[in-house]
C-alpha cells in the first residue's frame, strides 16, 4: 500500500516513449500555455476564499499600510482629522473628504440629531459588518456623532458612467468588467443575507438613485456597501418580518409587498401596514444589474442571457423569488461560459 505512490512515479520517470508522443505532448504544452495566456486577457472569476488583508476585530488597514491599527478613539479624531471639502450628504450625514496622517479619509457627521438613532445603527451595522463587501471602518466617536472611513474617490455607484468615460478606466468599460460589477453587487446582498447578525434587509432603496447612492465604487472597481443606517434584521424561524420605513411607499422599483395594499380609498395606517422578508431586495436586483451592465457592446447579449433569473426576481410571490446565493451562481454561470465562447472563438482565429 505505501509503496504505490513511490511506484507510479518512477513508472513516470521510466516511461520516455516513442517522438510521436513526444511531439503530442510539447503540442500541448504549448495550448496550454496559451491557455494561460489568453486567461490573463480576462478576468478571472476565482477569488480567494479568506481575505488576506484582514484584520482583527476593532482594527484597520488599508491602502499600503502594513500592518493593523486599531479604530480611531475621539481623542485621535479630534487631534488627527483633518476636513478638507464635503463630498456628499444624505438625510443622516454629510460626509467630508478629510486628511490624516497625509491619508485621504471620509468624515461623516451627523446632519441633525433626530437622526441620531439611524447613525448609531448605521455605526453598529459597520462595526459589526467588517468584510471585504462593507466599507472599512477607520474610527467613530459617539460624543461628536463622527464615523471615519476609507476615502474612495469614484464616489457612490451613481457615478458609474461618469468613472467608467476617464481615460484611466475606460478599459473597464466591457460587458466583462460591467458584470462583474453586478456579481460584486448581489455578492454584497448575499452576504447581508446571510450576515454575522442574521438576514439583514438593505431598507434604505426605495428607488435606483437612492440605492445606487448606498455603496461605493473602490479604485479597482469593485463595490463595497457603504450606508448601513437601515438594515432591520428578518427572522424566519421567529416570524419577525420588517417594514421598510413607516410611511407609504409607491412606485415598481420596491417590490409589491411593500405597496399599501387596501386600495386608494382607504388612507395609509403603518399599523395595519403588512411587514415583509428580505425578498425585497431579490425584486431589486434585476433593475440595479440592468443599470450596471449598461450599454456598451455585449450588454444586451449578457441581459438576454440574464432573462430567466431575472423574471424569477418579479415574481409576484416572494417565496418564489430565488435566494441572492441563486443569482449569484446564475451570473457566475454566465460569466464563465460567455467568457469560453470569447475564448473559443479567440482561438479560432489564431
Ligand atoms: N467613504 C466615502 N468615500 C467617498 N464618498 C463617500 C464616502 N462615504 C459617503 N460618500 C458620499 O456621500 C454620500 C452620502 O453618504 P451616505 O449614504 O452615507 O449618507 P446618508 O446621510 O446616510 O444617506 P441617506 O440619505 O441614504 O441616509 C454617498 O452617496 C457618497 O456619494
Ligand atoms: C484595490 O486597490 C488597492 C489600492 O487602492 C490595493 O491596495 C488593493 O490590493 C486592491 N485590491 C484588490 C483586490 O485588487
Ligand atoms: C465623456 O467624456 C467626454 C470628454 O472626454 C465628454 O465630452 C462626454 O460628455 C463624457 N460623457 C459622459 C457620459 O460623461
Ligand atoms: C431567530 O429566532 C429563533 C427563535 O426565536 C432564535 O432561536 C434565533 O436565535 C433567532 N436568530 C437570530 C439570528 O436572531
Ligand atoms: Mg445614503
Amino acid at each position: 500500500m505505501e509503496k504505490k505512490p513511490q511506484e507510479s512515479r518512477q513508472d513516470l520517470g521510466r516511461r520516455e516513449g516513442p517522438p510521436a508522443a513526444r511531439l503530442l505532448l510539447a503540442v500541448a504544452l504549448t495550448n496550454a500555455l496559451l491557455y494561460l495566456c489568453l486567461d490573463r486577457f480576462f478576468i478571472s472569476p476565482r477569488q480567494p476564499p479568506v481575505d488576506p488583508r484582514h484584520c482583527p476585530h476593532g482594527h484597520f488597514r488599508m491602502g499600503h499600510m502594513e500592518t493593523c491599527s486599531p479604530w480611531l478613539s475621539c481623542e485621535a479624531l479630534r487631534a488627527e482629522v483633518r476636513p478638507l471639502k464635503r463630498v456628499g450628504e444624505g438625510a443622516v450625514k454629510r460626509v467630508f473628504l478629510s486628511e490624516w496622517k497625509e491619508r485621504k479619509v471620509a468624515l461623516s457627521r451627523l446632519t441633525s440629531l433626530e437622526m441620531k438613532d439611524d447613525f448609531l445603527h448605521g455605526l453598529q451595522m459597520l462595526k459589526s459588518l467588517q468584510s471585504k463587501y462593507v466599507v472599512t471602518l477607520l474610527g467613530y466617536c459617539e460624543d461628536d456623532n463622527t464615523i471615519l472611513t476609507e476615502y474612495h474617490p469614484l464616489g457612490s455607484l451613481s457615478n458609474l458612467e461618469e468613472a467608467l468615460n476617464l481615460s484611466k478606466y475606460r478599459h473597464m468599460n466591457t460587458w466583462q468588467h460591467r458584470l462583474q460589477l453586478a456579481i460584486g453587487y448581489v455578492g454584497i446582498i448575499n452576504y447581508l443575507h446571510h450576515s454575522p447578525l442574521g438576514t439583514l434587509v438593505m431598507c434604505d432603496s426605495n428607488d435606483l438613485p437612492k440605492t445606487l447612492s448606498q455603496y461605493l465604487l473602490t479604485s479597482n472597481f469593485s463595490i463595497v456597501a457603504n450606508d448601513l443606517d437601515a438594515l432591520p434584521v428578518v427572522n424566519h424561524s421567529s416570524k419577525a418580518f420588517v417594514k421598510c420605513g413607516h410611511r407609504e411607499l409607491r412606485g415598481d422599483f420596491v417590490a409589491p409587498e411593500q405597496l399599501w395594499p387596501h386600495g386608494e380609498d382607504r388612507p395609509f395606517h403603518d399599523d395595519i401596514m403588512p411587514s415583509y422578508d428580505e425578498k425585497v431586495d431579490i425584486w431589486k436586483i434585476p433593475d440595479v444589474s440592468s443599470f450596471l451592465l449598461g450599454h456598451v457592446e455585449g450588454s444586451d447579449m449578457v441581459r438576454f442571457h440574464l432573462f430567466d433569473i431575472h423574471k424569477a426576481c418579479k415574481s409576484q410571490t416572494p417565496a418564489e423569488r430565488p435566494t441572492a446565493q441563486d443569482i449569484l451562481d446564475t451570473y457566475q454561470k454566465v460569466l464563465n461560459s460567455l467568457q469560453d465562447t470569447v475564448m473559443s472563438q479567440t482561438r479560432e482565429m489564431l
